[in-house]
């Protein structure tokens, strides 16, 4: 009898996250046992990013660290899933012969089968292809318990092509998901008491759905039997059908965003005023060379009108450091649209050279790690002066918020974020997790907003 306990591992970005939720789905469904501990497990996978060569080392070394288990019980399955898998395909199991499975992000279906074949027999099963529809629409991911944040994914994969990047080789193209099957989704959510719903995609603003006029009529909307829908349009969508849930989404691409989505944005409340949009640098020589399809004046111009539209919303940002070619001149430009901007939040990076991408096989890796590394934190201190600047505004205002869950740091807090996606702390009160409420913000450190909260709930 195979033993069907089986324990995830995951890394990497918000998508790694919501894909596991699939794979879990996917297993459940056929009677497997999902563990939280490894030792109990007999099948362990390994969900990986392989963005940085960082995250991939880390997950070398974990792979590594597993060998004990199969000296232990060689019946133990082991599976590497997502973008190192993809990026690796055989070369894996070169670097580690512990290794069984070895699937890319569209062949996540097949992994029950897969390990009942590879059981007892040990097997190894290899699945990178790329399929041009496979977005898992039907499948409800399973949920940690007990969250009131939940991811539910749009799209798949990405056609920008930036010549620092491997998603478009690790992910495939971009792939929309059937706008019935995510409403549904959201709507199953509200049931279900989640009170947030993020709404996950590479490039959120390629959303594009040719699938005939939606069943459903939504009477406020204009949208009635559209035969195409937008990312606009489903972020409309889903904010009329479960309009007592906060709607965020992430994200999103200078080159690609509309502005009827920013007015989509204004329109409805419980769709969340922040923005996601990376920039990388702030050099027009830069962007050319990482194939970003927009210049710095581009860029500027949509964050005027973001701020024109949508006056309270913040806007966060990734910016990489040290790309090929990056002289001092291109970093003081960086820094000069971070003094323009004044980004609540940045993702801040090292260029990090990666196989397979346009710049690995073009452009030369040119810039040291000392001055990338002085670079970054030149950056990250400037940021840190942003945040804090943005965060000092609130201070006096009464805000609303969602409570997430009890303060890592002293449990006689809560936390909760904003609108705006800033972090809230303050002290317990009789409320509980997934509450809308008041709190009058009193303090803020650069990363934090520290408040009291009222004895006022809010409504979307
Ligand atoms: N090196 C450093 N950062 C990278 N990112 C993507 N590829 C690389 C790379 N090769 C960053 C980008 C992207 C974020 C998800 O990861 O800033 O927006
Ligand atoms: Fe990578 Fe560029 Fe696509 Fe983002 S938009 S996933 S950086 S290729």
């Amino acid at each position: 009898m195979i033993n069907k306990k089986y324990y995830i591992e995951n890394y990497g970005c918000q998508m790694n996250i919501s894909d596991s939720e699939i794979i879990c789905s996917i297993l459940d469904n056929e009677g497997f046992i999902k563990t939280e501990n490894f030792k109990k497990a007999n099948i362990i996978l390994i969900n990986t990013c392989s963005i940085r060569e960082k995250s991939e080392q880390k997950i070398l070394l974990r792979i590594n660290q597993l060998k004990f288990l199969k000296k232990k019980n060689n019946n133990i399955i082991i599976g590497i899933l997502g973008c190192l898998a993809q990026n690796f395909k055989k070369k894996i199991l070169k670097i580690n012969n512990i290794i069984n499975l070895v699937l890319g992000p569209d062949s996540y279906r097949e992994i029950p089968s897969l390990i009942r074949k590879i059981y007892n027999k040990s097997y190894k099963y290899i699945n990178t292809f790329f399929s041009k529809n496979e977005t898992y629409a039907d499948i409800l991911p399973k949920r940690d318990k007990n969250k009131i944040t939940a991811f539910v994914t749009i799209m798949r994969g990405c056609d920008n092509m930036c010549t620092f990047c491997v998603v478009p080789f690790t992910r495939g193209r971009e792939k929309s998901r059937d706008p019935h099957s995510i409403i549904k989704e959201c709507e199953f959510l509200f049931k279900k008491g989640y009170k947030e719903i993020i709404l996950l995609g590479q490039n959120v603003d390629s959303y594009l759905w040719y699938g005939g006029g939606l069943k459903k009529n939504f009477k406020k909307s204009k949208i009635k039997n559209e035969r195409i829908i937008n990312f606009s349009n489903l972020l409309e969508l889903v904010a009329i059908s479960v309009p007592f849930m906060r709607i965020r989404f992430c994200t999103s691409n200078p080159n690609d965003m509309s502005y009827k989505v920013l007015n989509i944005i204004k329109k409805y409340k419980n769709i969340c005023k922040h923005i996601h949009l990376p920039v990388q640098s702030g050099s027009n020589k830069i962007l050319s060379l990482m194939n970003r399809k927009h210049t710095r004046e581009d860029y500027i111009l949509l964050i005027n009108k973001i701020n024109k539209i949508l006056p309270n919303c913040s806007i966060s940002c990734d910016i990489i450091t040290g790309f090929c070619n990056e002289y001092e001149y291109d970093h003081n430009e960086t820094l000069n649209l971070m003094k323009l901007v004044k980004y609540n939040f940045s993702y801040m990076f090292i260029y990090s050279h990666r196989i397979g991408t346009y710049a690995y096989k073009h452009l030369i890796d040119n810039v040291s790690l000392e001055i990338k590394k002085r670079r970054l934190k030149e950056i990250i201190s400037l940021q840190r002066k942003h945040s804090y600047f943005r965060l000092s505004k609130s201070i006096g205002n009464i805000q609303e918020i969602l409570i997430e869950g009890i303060s890592k740091k002293n449990i006689n807090f809560f936390y909760g974020r904003n609108s705006k996606n800033d972090i809230v702390i303050f002290p317990k009160k009789k409320f509980k997790i997934g509450d809308f409420l008041k709190v009058k913000i009193n303090n803020c450190t650069s990363a934090t907003l520290i408040g009291d909260l009222l004895n006022e709930k809010y409504y979307l």
